[in-house]
């Protein structure tokens, strides 16, 4: 019932919807695409949005943030946000997309919950774990990540965002004009295919005597196979009982091995539209983390935390992983 009035809704405010989808469409192509600002990080922050507004996922940031965005302005906040936001009040729907932490086994749908979910639980862990907390939190690949402005009051932890120039810069004006307090988070711009994100880092102020918590979420997909080795290897030398929360595809759905041919095509196609590429996935055996831990055993990291979006039992099985990655020696 309440799915069906959030969709009557919903279609009685098509209109705006329908201004809002060509606003955000032509930002997308002329001020994202054409600058090189990453069109992909819209995708979780979109979801992160939606679960904030929907009252699942509370990320006042992320709505603060949306009206300053290359992507979003107050306006496309305005069409596409807070009509859903009315809908989803006056329904009372929050269901499936829109909830958090959702069902398991997660699906196609709800991944970007089931993402936000596994991430958001091993950064809270890490952070207020009594023995050896986490200090410094790094983020890999920022994009609108809101995470280092939602710590727990009171925490005494440094943040580092790095990402690509022109991301980071529409990033870093967002959050000042959306008046973000950000005095603990320092700006790294750095391209990880080109540089060492380490030097960029400790140049920033990063102290590597102190416990860290590496995000890495939603990018390694993006990169080139020598980078994600030499990234682990720097997490291996990070203080020890560092963490590093890190998401992956397989090698399958990277490649289109059967039977990801025809998902394999249309996730190539739907990144291109943005004018980046899917490049680098990890085999995955029968465990699915086989590859995972053969890659991690060559630098002297550890799997500590796994989870996978759908289950063994789908057709066809899964291909998208979140692992919590731990320096324990
Ligand atoms: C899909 S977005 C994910 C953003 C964010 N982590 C999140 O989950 O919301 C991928 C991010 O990785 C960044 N990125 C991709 N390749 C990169 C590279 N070679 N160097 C630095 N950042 C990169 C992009 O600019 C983009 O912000």
């Amino acid at each position: 019932m309440r799915l069906i009035l959030f969709i009557i809704l919903i279609v009685f405010m098509l209109p705006l919807w329908i201004v809002g989808v060509i606003i955000y469409t032509w930002r997308m192509r002329r001020l994202c695409v054409a600058q090189n600002i990453s069109g992909t990080a819209n995708e979780p922050f979109g979801a992160r949005l939606m679960m904030h507004i929907a009252g699942t996922r509370p990320d006042d940031a992320a709505y603060k943030i949306a009206g300053y965005l290359p992507s979003y302005n107050k306006l496309v906040r305005f069409l596409l946000v807070d009509t859903t936001w009315l809908a989803s009040k006056l329904s009372g729907y929050t269901g499936s997309m829109l909830d958090y932490p959702g069902k398991r086994p997660s699906s196609l749908l709800t991944m970007l919950s089931h993402r936000s979910d596994f991430f958001d639980r091993s950064i809270n862990k890490a952070i207020t774990r009594t023995e050896n907390p986490v200090k410094q939190i790094v983020v890999l690949g920022s994009g609108y990540d809101t995470r280092c402005y939602d710590l727990p009051e009171g925490m005494d932890i440094q943040c580092f965002e790095v990402d690509m120039a022109p991301t980071l810069a529409a990033k870093k004006k967002a959050v000042q004009l959306a008046a973000v307090p950000h005095d603990h988070v320092a700006f790294v711009e750095t391209d990880f295919n080109q540089e060492t994100w380490m030097e960029a880092l400790l140049a920033a102020g990063f102290n590597p005597d102190l416990t860290t918590y590496i995000l890495w979420e939603g990018v390694t997909m993006y990169l080139v196979e020598g980078t994600v080795r030499d990234t682990l290897k720097l997490v291996a030398t990070l203080a020890k009982g560092s963490v590093l929360g890190v998401d992956y595809f397989s090698t399958g759905i990277i490649e289109g091995h059967p039977p990801y041919e025809k998902l394999s095509k249309n996730m190539h196609k739907a990144i291109k539209y943005y004018g980046e590429k899917l490049q680098f996935g990890i085999p995955t055996g029968e465990s699915y983390s086989e590859g995972l831990e053969s890659l991690l055993k060559e630098v002297g990291l550890s799997l500590t935390e796994f989870e996978y979006v759908g289950s063994e039992k789908d057709k066809p099985p899964p291909w998208y992983f979140f692992a919590q990655v731990e320096r324990l020696e």
